[in-house]
C-alpha cells in the first residue's frame, strides 16, 4: 500500500516521547535496578550507557533509517526495499515479535491495574512479607481477578489505538511521559529518606569494575534492547509516522529518557527494598512483592502519606506498561492496514482478542497452567525468554545487516552520519554475534 494518507505524527516532540514512551517500561523498573545491583553498581551504569549510545542506538536508528526512507510498516517497507526476498521474513518476525511481547506484557500491565484499584480502593494493606507474597500469589495466581484485570489492560491499550496516531497515541504520550517522571521523582524522594535508605542507595552506586565481566556485558546489551524496544520493527513504525524527523536526535533522546527513568526507578525500588530489610531479587516480585510491604510498614507511622506515595507507584507502572503496550499493538494493526487495507477499528479487534487469547493463557501459567512447560518455561517464561532473548536480538541483527549491507551506502550516511553507519555496518552485527554466542556458552 502506498504511504500518502497515512496518519502522522503531529511534530518532532510527539514522535519523541511515543519512542521514550515505548522505551520506558517494566523492564526499567523490575529488571535495571536489580541488574545495577548484581553487576557492580556504577560500574555496570557505565557500561549500561556505553552500551546504549554504542550499540542500541545504532540498530535504533537502522530500523529509523528504513521507515524514514519508505514510511511503511516492516513487512511492507521490507517488501518495498527488497522485493521478492526472503528479507520480507524480517517484517513477519518483527510482528510476530511485537504480538508475543504484547500477549504476556498486558498480563502485567493488569497486575498493575490490579494493585492501583487496590491502592485507591482502602489501600494494599500488606505489613507482612508473608502477606505481600499472598497477596501477589491471589493477584496473579488466581483465575479471575488477573483474567478480568488483563481484560482490563488490554481494552485500554485498545481504546487508545483505536482513537489513532495523533488523537491516541501522541496524546496518551504527551500526557504521560512527564506525568510518569514527576510521580517516579515523588516516590524517589520518599524512598531514599526512608530509615535504612543508604544501604539501598549505596547498592546502587557502589562502582565495583571487578564485577564487569561477559556476563555483565551482555546482561547491560540485553537489557538496553528490551529497554529500547528494538529488533521489533516499532522504531521503524512511529518512524514512518514522522518522515521529516532527525532519527540521529530521536534516537539520543530515546537513549536518554529511557536510561534516566531506569535510574530513577532504581533509586525508587532499592533503597526502599533495603530500608524493609529485604534482599533484592529482579522479576515481578521487586514490584509487585517487596514494594507494597515496604509501603504497607510505613503506613503504620504515615498512614496518608504511605498510601499516597503507593497509588503514585502504581499509577507510574500503569502508565509506563501502557505506554510500551500501545507500541506493541501499533505496530501489528499497522501493519494489518497495510497489508490487507483493514480500516483502524477492525485491525484493532482482530489483534486484540489474539493477543486476549494468548494473554490468557500465559495468565493461567502463574495458576491453574502452571504445570505446563515448554522447555522447562512457564508459558509466560516461555514467551519472554522466546522473544527477550532470541526474537528482538535476531530482529536487531537482521535490521543492521539490512541496512549497512543491503542499502545504499551514501543514501543511509546522509541520514546517520559516517560514524553511525560504521557502527552499523560493523561493531553491530559483531557485539549481537559475539553476545549470543557468551550467551550459549554462558
Ligand atoms: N521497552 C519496554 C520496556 O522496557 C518493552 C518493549 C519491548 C516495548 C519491545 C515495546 C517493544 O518495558
Amino acid at each position: 500500500m502506498a504511504s500518502s494518507g497515512k496518519e502522522k505524527f503531529g511534530g518532532k516532540a510527539a514522535y519523541i516521547l511515543a519512542l521514550a514512551g515505548s522505551a520506558i517500561g517494566l523492564g526499567n523498573v523490575w529488571r535495571f535496578p536489580y541488574m545495577v545491583g548484581e553487576h557492580g553498581g556504577a560500574a555496570f551504569i557505565i557500561v549500561y550507557v556505553i552500551c546504549a549510545f554504542l550499540i542500541s542506538l545504532p540498530i535504533f536508528l537502522s530500523e529509523a533509517v528504513i521507515g524514514k526512507t519508505t514510511g511503511l510498516g516492516p513487512y511492507e517497507a521490507m517488501n518495498s526495499l527488497a522485493p521478492k526476498s526472503p528479507w520480507k521474513g524480517l517484517g513477519i518476525l518483527a510482528v510476530v515479535s511485537s504480538f508475543i511481547i504484547l500477549s504476556f506484557y498486558c498480563v502485567v500491565g493488569g497486575w498493575a491495574v490490579d494493585y492501583l484499584c487496590r491502592s485507591f480502593i482502602g489501600g494494599i494493606g500488606v505489613t507482612t512479607r508473608d502477606g505481600a507474597s499472598a497477596l501477589f500469589g491471589s493477584v496473579a495466581g488466581s483465575v479471575c481477578e488477573p483474567l478480568v484485570a488483563h481484560a482490563a489492560f488490554l481494552l485500554l491499550t485498545a481504546v487508545i489505538i483505536y482513537l489513532g496516531v495523533q488523537k491516541g497515541i501522541e496524546l496518551f504520550s504527551k500526557v504521560s511521559i512527564p506525568l510518569l517522571f514527576v510521580m517516579m521523582v515523588i516516590v524517589t524522594i520518599y524512598s531514599v529518606r526512608l530509615p535504612g535508605a543508604e544501604e539501598g542507595v549505596r547498592y546502587l552506586l557502589k562502582p565495583d569494575f571487578s564485577k564487569i565481566d561477559a556476563s555483565a556485558v551482555a546482561s547491560a546489551l540485553g537489557q538496553s534492547f528490551f529497554s529500547m524496544s528494538l529488533g521489533v520493527g516499532m522504531v521503524l513504525t512511529y518512524t514512518s509516522y514522522s518522515r521529516n524527523a532527525n532519527v540521529v536526535e530521536a534516537g539520543a533522546w530515546t537513549a536518554v529518557f529511557d536510561t534516566l527513568f531506569a535510574i530513577l526507578a532504581g533509586f525508587a525500588v532499592m533503597p526502599a527494598v533495603f530500608a524493609g530489610g529485604l534482599v533484592p531479587e529482579a522479576g515481578p516480585s521487586l514490584v509487585f512483592e517487596a514494594l507494597p510491604y515496604v509501603f504497607g510498614q510505613m503506613a503504620v507511622h504515615t498512614p496518608i502519606f504511605s498510601r499516597i506515595v503507593t497509588i503514585l507507584f502504581f499509577m507510574s507502572i500503569l502508565l509506563a506498561a501502557l505506554s510500551s503496550s500501545i507500541s506493541l499493538l501499533e505496530t501489528c494493526v499497522n501493519h494489518l492496514m497495510e497489508r490487507r487495507n483493514y480500516r483502524r477499528g477492525r485491525a484493532t479487534l482482530l489483534f486484540v482478542l489474539l493477543a486476549w487469547a494468548l494473554g490468557v493463557l500465559c495468565s493461567l501459567s502463574f495458576g491453574p497452567f502452571g504445570g505446563i512447560r515448554i522447555f522447562g518455561q512457564t508459558i509466560f517464561g516461555f514467551c519472554d525468554l522466546l522473544t527477550s532473548n532470541y526474537l528482538m536480538t535476531l530482529g536487531a541483527l537482521a535490521f543492521a545487516i539490512f541496512v549497512g549491507w543491503r542499502m545504499d551506502k551514501l543514501e543511509i550516511q546522509s541520514l546517520t552520519g559516517k560514524f553511525f553507519h560504521f557502527m552499523i555496518k560493523w561493531i553491530v552485527p559483531l557485539a549481537i554475534i559475539a553476545i549470543f554466542v557468551s550467551n550459549l556458552i554462558l
